[in-house]
């Protein structure tokens, strides 16, 4: 299995790869991407085809800065104002392409739009600076899955069939980027993620609007109901532990049992808990119980995302 140090001649090789038309997952500061040439559709194709995604679902393209955004998505001046606050940094905006871009239109599966973000991880910096290339990178897990947080996990998903995995060790956010339309005049939030709503409405000075994720197509399929899921059955708001079910626990007083059990943050950081939500998920997955207890997450801050990916992983499977 190829997992990599992401030293700086690994980085180089991946950069060859990909100029090349080949994938590559490489570590960001939320989860780790599976990564393709943007503008090369044969590369854009077999992310879709590697993470058995539907093609309804568009793909985040990463790139070195706002100039380089400029290219593809129609900065407006909210978009400038966002990406001046927050990037490099886990938030992505979703723009109107731009006319002469050289996406392929594989990447925004049909739509007039483009979802854009400057990472902030040196790896991923690196990776887009020697690649020189837009880089298409959903989450390197297969489609519906728990996300990487750690190279190991994108081996055991996609090991088999991806040229190069780069190791930048376990991500810091440990969520994925807050996704934005950043179109109008005011953003309305498609994805709660890295950065807090509460957050981006202080920049803006103004309350955030969140799309409804019942709508008939989503804008961002990511809010299809069931994702994130593990193979055992989440069952949320827990306040005790019956017999034979995992434990997933938050903050001091958790309820007693026999059987396995992760807490993600006995002090109740809610930045603690993200970043190790997904490698717990995945860990109490494995033990074998047929059901996981979530205690309750408070729905502020982080929370939110938190909550939207738990809520995600119990939801019923198509
Ligand atoms: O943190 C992240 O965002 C990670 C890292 C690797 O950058 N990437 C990631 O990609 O989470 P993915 O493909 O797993 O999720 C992308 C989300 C999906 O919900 C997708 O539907 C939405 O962004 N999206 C992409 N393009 C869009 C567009 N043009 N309009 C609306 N939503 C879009
Ligand atoms: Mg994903």
């Amino acid at each position: 299995m190829a997992i990599v140090k992401a030293t700086d001649s690994a980085i180089r090789a991946a950069a060859e790869l990909l100029r090349a038309g080949q994938l590559v997952a490489f570590p960001t500061e939320t989860v780790y991407g599976l990564g393709g040439d943007a503008s090369n559709g044969r590369a854009v194709a077999a992310i879709f085809a590697t993470k058995g995604r539907p093609k309804f679902n568009p793909l985040i393209v990463h790139v070195s800065d706002v100039a380089d955004a400029q290219a593809h998505g129609r900065m407006t001046p909210l978009a400038k104002r966002l990406a001046d606050a927050f990037w490099p940094g886990p938030l992505t905006l979703v723009l109107e392409r731009q006319p002469g871009s050289t996406l392929s239109d594989l990447v925004s599966a049909g739509l007039d739009t483009v979802a854009l973000r400057v990472p902030d991880h040196p790896v991923a910096r690196a990776l887009l600076k020697s690649t020189q290339r837009p880089l298409a990178a959903p989450s390197a897990n297969r489609s519906g899955c728990v996300s990487p947080t750690q190279a190991e996990h994108v081996a055991a998903d996609l090991g088999a069939q991806i040229a190069l995995i780069l190791d930048g060790g376990a991500t810091a956010h440990g969520l994925e980027s807050t996704v934005l339309d950043a179109r109008g005049e005011a953003p309305v939030l498609l994805r709660p993620g890295a950065v807090t709503a509460e957050t981006i409405e202080a920049v803006l000075g103004a309350p955030l609007k969140r799309r409804p994720i019942e709508s008939a197509r989503p804008s961002a399929p990511g809010q299809l109901e069931s994702h994130y899921a593990t193979r055992a059955h989440l069952r949320l708001d827990a306040a005790d532990v019956k017999p034979g079910e995992a434990l997933l626990a938050f903050g001091p007083h958790v309820p007693t049992t026999q059987g396995p059990a992760i807490n993600l943050s006995p002090g109740g950081d809610l930045m603690e808990a993200a970043a190790n939500l997904f490698a717990a998920l995945r860990a109490l997955d494995k033990t074998g119980a047929e059901t996981i207890a979530v205690m309750p997450i408070p729905a502020v801050g982080l929370g939110e995302a938190i909550n939207d990916r738990l809520r995600r992983a119990a939801a019923p499977r198509a």
